[in-house]
């Protein structure tokens, strides 16, 4: 079996740390004797300014034939906000049916933590952000704009279903991890209605079909301090979309840094070429932006891009009954590893080597 990726360098710094990572690709499928093959997308902002088109369905429907997305980052200048996010990434995750952000917060040894006393046993943990709702959903409006009488609304959404099957995803993971602890992070105090039905589709899931997985239940800002003092509490969260954006750059600057955090954006439902399924592929990214202002300039850490290239291939490897992707995913990790120490916790241009140094000592720790 082939396979088959989609790649989406995008802008800025996207495209070349995205580089980096497909020379890792290259040679970790060639020690794990697999097969591959790659077909670059020019989605992003230059695309956008040139032709006007950020994503039309024709190609959303051409990225299903492929087993997964590899993207580097969007967000361009001179672009006005929300043209590229709404159109381009939140597109993808909400058309595609990505419906999990996949964020591990793990300190790998050796690395620096701004946490004075934490080490790796105590940061390790994993963040199951919803993906398709709540916030993100772009329901609301605004009225008599420019007026003093200005009104605007920005709906909060919560479906049975779709908290359901994110919870299900979530209390999986939790099962399969050693602790089998599982938080759901909310703001039910003040949220009372989309709170309601998370609190409530916890509890029910749980007590009916996971009775081996522990509950516990955290408001976000409590949530925000226990990640800064006690981070040992964590092992696998459950959150809503908005607050899972919101509590990953927390988990990302505890762990070492933008600079080297990975997330995958996964449709767990999703099989190519198969009738029954809906969506599309999984897509993984660094969580860092575009870095406009070093754009070009062989500057960037790639190394949050490589970490996300390994997740893809362990989870598209562990979703399609492939070990020699699951394998060279699980190398990719370790190599990362290897080499994190050195750069994290510093900016993503302050690393003191170039992008493709960086991409090399991968390789070489591979
Ligand atoms: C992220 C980003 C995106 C989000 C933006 C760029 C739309 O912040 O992936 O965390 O809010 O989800
Ligand atoms: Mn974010």
């Amino acid at each position: 079996m082939t396979l088959k990726l989609a790649v989406v360098g995008g802008d800025g710094t996207g495209p070349e740390v995205v580089d980096q990572a497909l020379r890792v690709l290259e040679a970790a499928a060639k020690s794990e004797s697999f097969q591959y093959a790659t077909q670059h997308f020019d989605f992003g902002g230059q695309r956008f300014l040139d032709t006007g088109r950020v994503l039309d369905d024709s190609e959303l429907d051409t990225l299903k034939q492929f087993d997964a997305i590899l993207l580097g980052a969007v967000g361009h200048p001179g672009v006005k906000p929300g043209i590229l996010e709404r159109g381009l990434l939140l597109k993808m995750r909400f058309d595609l049916d990505q419906f999990i952000n996949l964020r591990p917060v793990k300190l790998y040894p050796g690395v620096e933590t701004p946490l004075r006393d934490k080490t790796p046993a105590d940061i390790d943990f994993v963040v199951v952000r919803e993906n398709t709702e709540d916030l993100y959903c772009g329901n609301g409006g605004i009225a008599r704009k420019g007026t003093p009488q200005e009104v605007s609304t920005q709906e909060m959404i919560a479906t049975r279903f779709g908290v359901e099957r994110c919870l299900r995803y979530a209390f999986n993971l939790a099962a399969s991890r050693p602790r089998k602890l599982l938080t759901l992070v909310h703001k039910t105090n003040v949220l009372t209605y989309c709170g309601d039905t998370w609190y409530r589709a916890f509890n029910e899931i749980g007590e009916a079909d996971f009775p081996g997985v522990k509950r516990e239940y955290h408001h976000v800002d409590a949530c925000c301090m226990y990640m800064a003092t006690s981070p040992q509490r964590y092992d696998t969260i459950v959150v809503p979309n908005m607050f899972g954006d919101i509590i990953t750059d927390l988990g990302a600057a505890i762990a070492g840094g933008m600079g080297i955090a990975a997330s995958g954006n996964l449709n767990p439902n999703f099989t190519p070429g198969s009738k029954n399924s809906t969506g599309g592929p999984s897509m993984f990214e660094p969580v860092h932006g575009s870095s406009p202002d070093i754009a070009g300039q062989n500057k960037a850490n790639p190394l949050a891009a490589i970490d996300s290239l390994a997740l893809l291939l362990t989870e598209t490897g562990r979703a399609r009954g492939h070990d020699a992707w699951l394998k060279a995913g699980q190398r990719v990790t370790a190599a990362v590893q290897n080499v994190t120490p050195k750069f994290a916790g510093k900016k993503l241009d302050r690393s003191g080597f170039s992008t493709s140094e960086i991409g090399q000592m991968v390789l070489d720790a591979l």
